[in-house]
């Protein structure tokens, strides 16, 4: 007989890492539901190519949460909505709080109305600030230097309080730089505006941008440009997937790190770049940016030995040639 699949709320399913969790939940036996407001999300995705149930919503609509808690038995709620633009969050700072937390405490007070306890949530390495040890280690200090990090990070304070009050249990992830796309071409990163260097290059490449450009060459790293840590998007949806069995099964609210564990430059991704395409990619050398530390490398060792975690698609290389793969068909 078969089992009755266990139904998964995502927010923010028809975004880019959401969007990769569906279709990681889909191939591990779980029926995902997505819910998105679509302000930067692509219902197309969700509908034509997951071909999973879209409620089209707001996570600060607390009626439609409790109608839809109300008629979909849901096991748990993986949580990516929120709005990712560092710069924007710093000169609106109301519409990032309003959004990623208040949204967020709106979505937590619903489930815990409708008895839903396990929560995976997206949080990110900007709740870190500037490092002060790489690789970071997850009980590094947290002092974010921008309201998006700050809003991400109350949201860890408040899932930490709702499991000494109300036993909820949930899992927080703090990603680096995700990037890549499925390695099937089913889905990739399409972010209006776009401002992640990936894919940036890449529409260099493709001669829909003139030229790339680096902020920073002078800083303390080998080449003198900035260092990140780059995480394959289906390796980040794979460690959603681990951190919900756990959860189901049992476990423990934690926190891990999702990285690669190695850092990459911005010029070594740009010449990697030019390898896989073999297209010449225009880089402008700018001033820094105010804010942007030299290297952001985070430590995942913890991801690997508690959930058991393996990332498939560690090298540049593979993370660039997949999401190369996605932006030629995406802009053919
Ligand atoms: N992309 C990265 O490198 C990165 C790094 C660290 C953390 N994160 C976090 O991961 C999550 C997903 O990021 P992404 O790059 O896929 O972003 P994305 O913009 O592609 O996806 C977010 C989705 O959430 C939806 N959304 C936003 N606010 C909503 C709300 N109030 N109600 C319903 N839907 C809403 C948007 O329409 C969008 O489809 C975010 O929480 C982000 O902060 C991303």
């Amino acid at each position: 007989m078969s089992q009755v699949k266990q139904t998964v709320l995502v927010t923010g399913g028809a975004g880019y890492i959401g969007s990769h969790a569906v279709l990681a939940l889909q191939r591990a036996g779980y029926n995902p539901i997505v819910l998105d407001n679509l302000v930067y999300g692509h219902r197309e995705i969700v509908e034509k190519i997951l071909q999973v149930e879209l409620i089209a919503g707001d996570t600060n609509d607390r009626a439609l949460l409790d109608q839809l808690f109300a008629t979909h038995q849901i096991a748990a709620v993986m949580h990516f909505a929120a709005y990712a633009y560092v710069g924007e969050s710093v000169t609106a700072p109301d519409k990032y709080y309003r959004n990623n937390f208040t949204g967020t405490l709106t979505l937590l007070e619903a489930m815990q109305a409708a008895s839903v306890k396990k929560f995976v949530f997206s949080s990110t390495c900007a709740t870190y600030g500037v490092p002060h040890t790489i690789p970071i280690p997850e009980d590094h200090d947290q002092n974010p230097i921008n309201p998006y990090g700050a809003s991400k990070l109350m949201v860890e304070r408040v899932l930490s309080d709702f499991d000494v009050a109300y036993d909820f249990k949930s899992v927080w992830f703090r990603y680096f730089n995700a990037a890549g796309a499925d390695p099937g071409g089913l889905l990739g990163e399409d972010h209006n505006p776009e401002t992640h260097l990936i894919p940036l290059v890449l529409l260099t490449a493709l001669g829909r941008r003139e030229s790339i450009s680096i902020y920073g060459t002078d800083y303390p790293t080998p080449d003198g440009t900035c260092i990140r840590d780059y995480i394959h998007v289906s390796d980040l949806a794979s460690a959603h997937v681990l951190g919900l069995q756990y959860l189901l099964e049992g476990g423990k609210s934690d926190v891990f790190n999702l990285g690669n564990g190695k850092g990459f430059s911005v010029t070594e991704v740009i010449e990697t770049a030019k390898a896989i395409t073999g297209k010449e990619i225009k880089a402008v050398k700018c001033d820094r940016r105010a804010g942007d530390p030299p290297a952001l490398v985070g430590s995942s060792d913890k991801a690997r030995k508690i959930l058991g975690w393996c990332p498939e698609y560690s090298n540049l290389s593979d993370i660039l040639s997949h999401a190369w793969q996605w932006h030629q068909q995406r802009h053919q």
